[in-house]
């Protein structure tokens, strides 16, 4: 097992100020580091239930997790599912672990041999994407898209559109040619290699793999990271109880924009159009903000885990 070093983990304790008797919703489970922390600073009779929708990710939690019993409820699922239960605290840490880059036959790692294939876990039902062309795409083949597919089957304008959506990628179009120029594309090292080989030499001057932002395209397409977010947020703030925290670690400004704009949004006590003078609406606010700015990770962190660097935390309390 490829162990994922947890971030943030004392800041995400601080934040969800963990109590005895609390219920703690851990939507992206992973090996469980932040579960096993909250846990241990709630006391006994506290509570996890936590989601995973990849099923390697959850047996390695199982076994990091086993001397806390039954007190952890295991969910081999999506968030977008939120369960329909009443919890105290929330986290979601989103996006990919450590132990599924190393995962060379998953392809999220552009040096991986493997398979271009990204999927966290297999997806029962997904909100539509926002990009109407990949809905298209997925009716047409039946099914929710891999990697693989979307790299070897999009029509050029819309894997263009994709890896400048998702991937916030200024050469999408230089690498969306190039890759269907080099069609059929079988593995993530190969993939990795063609975008390389198409985009400038001096690429963001060297400060990432020329393929970063692709790869990040493709992943979020493949598992509508956007979407689910989205859609998970409303239902979980529907089930925190009040007075209840709920906390989102994001890694790239998509993720943290959807959040930062939801808690924002839920913490307004009017939501009426900026020019209308007489407040009509009664939103009742659903939440308070916990973080004014995101919680970053210091430089310590981030010399012994170099993925805290893009690591925000943002939290809110039910009200
Ligand atoms: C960054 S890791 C979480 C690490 C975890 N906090 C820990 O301490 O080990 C993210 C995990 O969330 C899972 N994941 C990502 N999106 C998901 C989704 N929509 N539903 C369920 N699990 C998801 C991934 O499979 C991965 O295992």
């Amino acid at each position: 097992m490829s162990e994922h070093i947890p971030v943030l983990v004392k800041e995400v304790v601080d934040l969800l100020d963990p109590k005895p008797g609390d219920i703690l919703l851990d939507g992206t489970l992973g090996h469980g580091g932040h579960s096993r922390a909250f846990l241990e600073a709630a006391g006994d009779d506290s509570k996890v239930i936590g989601i995973d929708a990849d099923e390697e990710a959850l047996k390695d939690a199982k076994e990091n997790l086993k001397e806390f019993g039954d007190r952890v409820t295991y969910i081999r699922g999506n968030f977008y599912d939120v369960p329909e239960t009443r919890v105290t605290k929330e986290l979601f840490d989103l996006g990919i672990g450590s132990h599924q880059i190393a995962d060379e036959a998953r392809g999220f790692s552009f040096s991986a041999e493997g398979e271009l294939d990204m999927q966290y876990g297999p997806h029962a039902d997904l909100p539509d994407s926002n990009i109407p062309s990949l809905n298209d795409f997925a009716r047409k083949i039946g099914h929710y898209p891999n990697a693989h597919e979307l790299v070897n089957g999009l029509a050029p304008l819309a894997l263009s559109d994709l890896i400048r959506i998702y991937g916030e990628e200024r050469y999408s179009g230089v690498i969306a040619n190039a890759i269907v120029a080099a069609r059929p594309i079988d593995g993530a090292k190969k993939l990795a290699q063609i975008i390389a080989d198409a985009v400038p030499k001096t690429y963001e001057h060297g400060r990432i793999h020329p393929a970063t932002r692709t790869f990040q395209a493709l992943r979020i397409a493949v598992n509508r990271e956007l979407e689910v977010l989205e859609a998970a947020l409303p239902k979980a703030v529907e089930i925190l109880e009040e007075g209840g925290v709920l906390a989102v670690i994001s890694f790239h400004s998509l993720e943290d924009r959807i959040v930062k704009n939801y808690f924002r949004e839920q913490a307004k006590s009017c939501v009426c159009p900026p020019e209308q003078i007489v407040c009509t609406c009664d939103h009742p606010p659903t939440l308070a903000i916990l973080t004014k700015k995101p919680i970053t990770a210091g430089e310590g962190e981030i010399e012994k885990n170099p993925r805290a660097r893009s690591a925000k935390l943002r939290g809110a309390r039910r009200i």
